[in-house]
């Protein structure tokens, strides 16, 4: 995986049929999508259970990709071997999952996976300030997190453009999900961010039967701050 700003789009598997992950998957990758985002949920630390590990490990096949694992789970340090070993790409965990984030960073990095930190809607940007150097992505979650479809949360767009001054030249991404359509893209590109994650927005009017929607929902985000 090689670091660049250019503008990805990560479309979210939430979305997607669970029946036919990897078709749906491949689908949407032949479409246009540049990373699959992945969503892990326990019911514990978000009020909704997907799916785990050996999910993943069994829909990695599926994507020629970045597999982009984002965990809405706590505890987090007991998973991150299993989830590493399920073939990630990134492994984002959020940083308001434990005391020890800090830790939780070592180990994914230590598992050869490169390492994400996600932050609530209500979670300040500087909560982040001492873990920057031991991370390759933040994300910013745009919704609280738990569900697709929700409503774009406009007061972060201010905290990506502080963490974009925050990163400098660090070759960190910004990525913003929830929310994230043609219309609330551009803000958050313009602010600073380049890795945009889309469920619905992606997902909508099409199938694996009928996968020319997600092509046409990728270009419209694309072309929304091209
Ligand atoms: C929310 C998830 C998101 C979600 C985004 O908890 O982390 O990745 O799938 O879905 P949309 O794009 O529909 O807001
Ligand atoms: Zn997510």
């Amino acid at each position: 995986m090689t670091f660049d700003r250019n503008v990805k789009i990560a479309p979210s598997i939430l979305a997607a049929d669970f029946a036919n992950f990897g078709a749906e998957c491949a689908a949407v990758e032949a479409q246009g999508a540049d990373w699959i985002h992945v969503d892990v949920m326990d019911g514990h630390f978000v009020p909704n259970i997907t799916f785990g590990p050996d999910t993943c490990k069994a829909i990695r096949p599926h994507i020629k990709g970045v597999m982009d694992v984002h965990l809405m789970i706590a505890p987090v340090d007991p998973y991150i071997e299993a989830f590493a070993a399920s073939g990630a790409d990134v492994i984002t965990a959020h940083v308001e999952a434990g005391a020890h984030t800090h830790r939780t960073l070592q180990a994914i990095r230590g598992a050869g996976v490169k390492a994400g930190i996600a932050l609530n809607p209500g979670t300040p940007v500087e909560s982040v300030d001492y873990l920057l150097d031991m991370v390759d992505l933040v994300c910013v979650m745009t919704v609280n997190p738990g569900f697709g479809g929700q409503k774009f949360i406009h007061s972060q767009v201010e905290k990506v453009r502080k963490l974009r001054a925050m990163i400098g030249d660090r070759p960190i991404h910004i990525e913003i999900d929830g929310g994230v359509t043609p219309e609330t893209a551009p803000l958050v590109v313009e602010a600073g961010a380049d890795v945009l994650v889309a469920g619905s927005a992606v997902f909508k009017g099409g199938s694996v039967a009928n996968p020319a929607p997600y092509g046409e929902n990728i270009r419209a985000i694309r072309s929304s701050f091209a």
